[in-house]
């Protein structure tokens, strides 16, 4: 089983960034809750982090043929006007679970619209950094 985790622009400044918002915790560390889960469910998950448009549709193509079965995806302010994201996603036959990390509801009003959750299977809003082991297990949860 193979999924791929894709953080978009300004996550790998977790940590530093708005940190009321975004909690303390850095992208390093993201990345080895990630990498615990993957060991506990014997799974491989691989991370991506781009602030580039063009990069982040580049990789959800390559799953299209690296074997993924599942993209869990945080494209950070992509979400709220990337047309050419939302099409990657949605050539997509696959589960792919949009997650944020904060509650983008009850922020900004901009944040209020994703152009990407529509052709995502599910949404994980709000609770911190365990949306993204929420979102493996809502996947692993279709798949298995
Ligand atoms: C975010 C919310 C977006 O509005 C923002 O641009 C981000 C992070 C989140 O995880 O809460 O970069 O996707």
């Amino acid at each position: 089983m193979k999924l791929l985790v894709i953080n978009g622009p300004n996550l790998n400044f977790l940590g530093i960034r708005e940190k009321e918002v975004y909690g303390n915790q850095d992208y390093q560390f993201l990345l080895s809750l990630i990498s615990e889960k993957a060991k506990k469910e014997n799974i491989t998950i691989e991370p991506f982090q781009s602030n580039c448009e063009g990069q982040i549709i580049d990789r959800i193509q390559e799953a299209y043929f690296d074997g993924t079965q599942g993209i869990i995806i945080n494209p950070g302010a992509f979400t709220h006007y990337s047309y050419a994201i939302r099409d990657a996603l949605a050539s997509m036959d696959m589960p792919k679970i949009e997650v944020h990390i904060s509650n983008v509801h009850k922020r900004e009003e901009f944040r209020n619209v994703s152009v990407t959750a529509p052709v995502c299977t599910g949404q994980v809003v709000g609770l911190g950094l365990h949306g993204y082991i929420l979102a493996v297990d809502a996947i692993l949860n279709m798949i298995q």
